[in-house]
């Protein structure tokens, strides 16, 4: 069907790079932008252990298998389900993922945008002697004019297909192994800054001791929606970096240790910024507006805050280019491996269709304003459509396929390089990914829906 030529695909070149790409799709806006929110809006301590509990019996199974299903079929989400479900609707999961990696791009380019606006305002002083009123009009301003978003938009957009186009090794590969690091260097800066403010020790208290009586249904959902988030899982992108993984790598390995550089990055998010919020009094569930509003005040009080500031904004900025190209590149693959295009042209029309969808999103406060549907904005709509209903639909639907259609002996020899690496705790996998996890993602998200109370 295809005119591609599959002996030609690229891939990743070594172990490291395999973790750093991988570990940069999942490191992000999702864990230093929605994390300490998220966490801040359900209870602290309580959410914490209840999100790690969801990492370990649902994260990990679905992470390991869309690397699985990306390897063993070496192709995009579409061409993999196609491949190994040949005849069968099974490919529509894959087409879901592409529409879902569409609208993630544009609302998620959309906020790193506007890291780029704020690292711009640290520069020139915007944020010095502001209250925590203006900076609210201040936000809320930036969001509703019509050309600033829509250019940050464009900037970012423009980066991060700059790397796309270097290619899986030369682009991807490369770029993440050196943002990766100084991202962690950044992050762990910041965390000794906000340890010695006085008072931080609350903080610290409000992120690990957990009071159970602040857990509801609704904790359970979030903890579930934020972890297929932080971990790029339910769309496909996972499918597409698994594709380039060679076939010694063991899946297994690499998904936990993914997974715990996530949760790692999402715990050191939170050591940083809520020490800073209990230190200058302020709630701690102050909710989205929390990383553009609320830090941006409290740095502003601190000494030193301004270089704390640009430090905070930059490492936002890189922590969301290593995720927005992982997502690109789904889409990329998809267009020049199902479609026939050459690389570049699918570059090209990606970019190109992102611009039209992304600039909408970002004009949501603003030229956009009135575009609705179901009562909610452009970005609004597609944030809460992907997270909420493509993500754990597609999750579900990925761990299906491997639990039950895809024959067990299939999975053992993708795991195990044909019986060349050993697999240890493969039972255990195997029980999460035909009963617990599909159980787990359905029951909260029926729950989620309103379709089920508990
Ligand atoms: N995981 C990234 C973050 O936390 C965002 C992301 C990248 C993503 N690829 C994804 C989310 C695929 C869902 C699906 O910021």
């Amino acid at each position: 069907m295809s005119g591609f030529d599959f002996s030609k695909r690229d891939s990743f070149g070594s172990r490291m790079g395999v973790i750093m790409a991988a570990a940069g799709s999942a490191v992000g806006l999702g864990n230093i932008w929605r994390f300490p929110y998220i966490l801040g809006e359900n209870g602290g301590g309580a959410f914490l252990i209840i999100y790690l509990v969801i990492v370990f019996a649902i994260g990990i199974p679905v992470m390991m298998s869309e690397l699985l299903i990306g390897r063993r079929s070496q192709r995009n989400p579409v061409g993999a389900f196609r491949a190994l479900a040949p005849g069968k609707p099974w490919y529509l999961v894959g087409m879901m993922g592409i529409v879902a990696a569409f609208m993630i791009l544009a609302f998620y380019t959309a906020v790193a945008g506007w890291t780029l606006e704020y690292i711009y305002q640290t520069l020139i002083g915007g944020f010095v002697g502001k209250s925590s009123g203006e900076l609210t009009v201040m936000f809320d301003s930036f969001r509703s004019e019509s050309l600033r978003p829509a250019l940050w938009f464009s900037v970012f957009m423009l980066a991060t297909s700059a790397i796309v186009w270097g290619g899986v090794r030369k682009g991807i590969e490369k770029s993440t192994k050196i943002m990766m690091p100084l991202l962690f260097v950044i992050l762990i800066l910041m965390c000794i800054k906000a340890l010695t403010l006085p008072g931080a020790g609350k903080g610290v208290e409000f992120l690990f001791r957990p009071d159970f009586s602040k857990i509801t249904g609704n904790t359970v959902l979030m903890a579930l929606g934020q972890a297929f988030f932080s971990l790029s899982i339910g769309m496909g992108t996972l499918i597409t970096y698994g594709s380039y993984i060679p076939k010694d790598n063991k899946l297994g390995s690499t998904a936990v240790q993914v997974s715990m550089i996530d949760l790692l990055v999402a715990v050191l998010a939170g050591v940083a910024i809520f020490p800073a919020v209990f230190a200058f009094g302020i709630s701690p569930s102050s909710g989205e507006s929390l990383t553009f509003i609320v830090l941006p005040g409290i740095f502003q009080q601190m000494t030193g805050g301004m270089i704390f500031a640009f430090s905070f904004f930059f490492l936002l900025a890189i922590a969301a280019l290593t995720s927005t190209i992982s997502v690109l590149e789904v889409i990329v693959a998809y267009f020049s491996e199902q479609l026939n295009m050459k690389r570049r042209t699918a570059i090209i029309l990606a970019t190109g269709s992102m611009f039209i969808l992304g600039i909408s999103a970002s004009l949501s406060w603003g030229m956009m304003s009135n575009v609705k549907l179901f009562r909610l904005n452009i970005f609004d709509l597609f944030n809460f459509t992907t997270a909420n209903i493509l993500l754990p639909l597609g999750g579900l639907l990925i761990v299906a396929f491997l639990g039950w259609f895809l024959p067990g002996r299939d999975s053992k020899d993708e795991l195990s390089n044909a019986g060349t690496l050993r697999l240890r705790y493969y039972s255990l996998y195997r029980f999460a990914v035909r009963y617990l996890a599909p159980l787990a993602i359905a029951l909260v998200f029926l729950n989620g829906l309103g379709l089920l109370k508990f």
